[in-house]
């Protein structure tokens, strides 16, 4: 459904008895919620899973493009005010990642565990930062379709492009659907976004970091290096994926994420 959350309309679901543990889904630029049906089946009869579709991205609204990593946080709050959830579990891939990174700094109280998937938390190098500015004139100039087509090549396991293919094409779609004015206002965000590893230490709260072995965005070394320092946290390298671990091996992703929650839910 469609509400007017923080000044903008944001598309989300609901899904299981709103009275269980609310585990809200955050999904990766430049994607949608719909990345992540395959754990909202394996989660929806024993916890409350959200999911939503992150300003700009899927059918919530793009606005005027101009995104701050703040301002997806002020959403994600003001959404889980709205549904009177007050602590919840994060689980965020990549850019939902940071997202979630920033609102346990921001706003640890709401934030009873988080799931960290194939994110890090260092700010852009320059080097990405050139990137983003590459990306934002391409999309620009050759639109949304041109910027999946490059995109995907990135962010998928060679194995999954070649047994996999619909689950490529299905992302592939997503992206070509997104305006180029939030692609190119999420890429900004990204590499304006703060780096969060200072704070790392001071996660109080059982968190789970899950990274696909070949994953070339965030890899396994950002992992590791977020392993370290977050106290009550645990790492588990998911194989025959990239960069869309959930995506890429639900079957192990699920089991991981099923035996997590089970264990902060205490059930
Ligand atoms: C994502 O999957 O959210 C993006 O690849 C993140 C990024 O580009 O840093």
């Amino acid at each position: 459904m469609k509400s007017t959350i923080n000044g903008t309309t944001l598309f989300y679901e609901v899904a299981g008895n709103p009275a269980l543990m609310p585990v809200v889904f955050v999904h990766g630029f430049p994607f949608s919620c719909e990345m992540w049906s395959g754990q909202v089946t394996a989660v929806e009869h024993q916890y409350c899973a959200l999911t939503y579709d992150v300003r700009g991205h899927g059918q919530s609204n793009v606005g005027d493009g101009q995104y701050t990593i703040e301002l997806f946080v002020d959403d994600l709050i003001a959404l889980i005010d709205d549904l009177k959830m007050e602590r919840v579990v994060l689980v965020g891939l990549s850019m939902g990642g940071y997202i979630a990174l920033r609102a346990l700094e921001r706003n640890p109280e709401r934030v009873g565990a988080a799931v960290l998937c194939d994110t890090r938390s260092e700010a852009d190098s320059n080097e990405v930062k050139l990137k983003r500015a590459a990306g934002i004139a391409s999309v620009k100039k050759h639109g949304a379709a041109t910027f999946a087509e490059q995109f995907v090549k990135g962010v998928f396991a060679a194995w999954t492009f070649e047994h996999k293919p619909e689950l490529v094409d299905r992302i592939r779609r997503v992206i070509a659907r997104m305006s180029p004015v939030a692609i190119a206002g999420t890429l900004l965000a990204l590499a304006a976004r703060t780096d969060t590893t200072e704070s790392l230490s001071r996660i109080k709260v059982p968190a789970m970091i899950l990274v696909g072995e070949q994953d070339a965005i965030t890899p396994i070394d950002a992992a590791r290096a977020m392993h370290q320092r977050i106290p009550k946290s645990e790492l588990h390298i998911v194989p025959g994926a990239a960069h869309m671990s959930n995506l890429e091996n639900p079957d192990v992703f699920n089991e991981k994420l099923l035996l997590f929650l089970r264990r902060v839910s205490g059930t």
